[in-house]
């Protein structure tokens, strides 16, 4: 059976798009948020922070899927985080899903368009740095996009972004050492590297894990480039965490699984909320 959400989104149908997505919000909360949070694998108890929330389940959202993936909700949330208003992507959607790369990068960018100027993406990875084991988080430095895709192919909405825009700063340095400094109050030890986006739905054959560790990744996934993509076409500050869940495939010579990866999420998760709490409450205003 064929998914209308498969249909090609190109960059120039995303504003009226935007549009619409923005007045069903804006028809549920006023809230105008200074962060935007997309919650990875296991990494919804972040949410449990919101204060004051107005949740909207995807399904609720014009032209936007329910997210499917197993430990994902699916739901944007609009509160307040420690008095900062921010919106979270509590679940997100995938390419592997079948979900289109306009689709996938539309939160981002609905999160962009109701105000937030930093985006904060997290995800769950597999470690391709041998010095990376389950629990590690990692500071995006870099990535490298091996999905295959992009959300900006088709005609361009200038009114958003320009047509080739410069990834020199997709992770906005100055964020990187706020995430840093988040850690270091809060002692949660952060490492920092660089992230390799596969399509997916597989794990990584060994061969692969150590192809990608030639090429400089520190750790590997199936989320997260198309949105620091789109939120840099959008001139929206992006910044991420990864929560390492598992050495990649061959490492330790026992097979991948989606329950392992959860269980790790959720024993470093609450690790990781509190440094995106202390990042979020001690981040300038514009
Ligand atoms: N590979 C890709 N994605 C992942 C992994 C992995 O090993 N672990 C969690 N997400």
């Amino acid at each position: 059976m064929s998914t209308d959400h498969a249909l090609p989104i190109h960059p120039s149908d995303l504003p009226a798009r935007l549009d619409a997505l923005e007045a069903a919000v804006r028809h549920r909360t006023s809230l105008v948020p200074r962060v935007g949070i997309v919650l990875g694998s296991g990494l919804g108890g972040l949410a449990d922070g919101l204060v004051g929330t107005t949740a909207i389940p995807f399904a609720e959202l014009p032209g936007w899927p329910a997210a499917s993936a197993p430990g994902h909700a699916g739901r944007l949330l609009l509160g307040e985080l420690d008095g900062v208003p921010v919106a979270m992507l509590q679940g997100r959607l995938h390419a592997y899903e079948g979900h289109h790369p306009g689709l996938v990068v539309q939160p981002v960018l609905l999160m962009g368009r109701l105000g937030a100027g930093t985006i904060v993406l997290t995800n769950a990875a597999g470690g391709l740095n041998p010095s990376f084991g389950a629990g590690t988080l990692m500071v995006i430095a870099d990535h490298i996009n091996m999905t295959g895709l992009t959300p900006l192919l088709g005609p361009n909405a200038d009114a958003i972004g320009p047509r080739f825009p410069d990834q020199t700063e997709t992770w906005t340095p100055a964020l990187r050492a706020r995430l840093h400094a988040a850690g270091e109050a809060e002692d949660v030890p952060l490492e920092e590297g660089v992230y390799v986006g596969l399509l997916g739905p597989t794990y990584e054959t060994p061969a692969e894990v150590r192809m990608l560790r030639g090429w400089g990744g520190d750790a590997v996934g199936m989320s997260t480039v198309l949105e620091a993509i789109a939120a840099r076409w959008a001139g929206l500050r992006a910044a991420g965490v990864s929560l390492v869940t598992n050495p990649g495939a061959g490492y330790v010579g026992e097979p991948l699984s989606h329950e392992e990866v959860l269980q790790a999420g959720s024993e470093a998760g609450p690790r990781l909320a509190r440094v995106i709490r202390r990042f979020v409450r001690e981040l300038p205003a514009d």
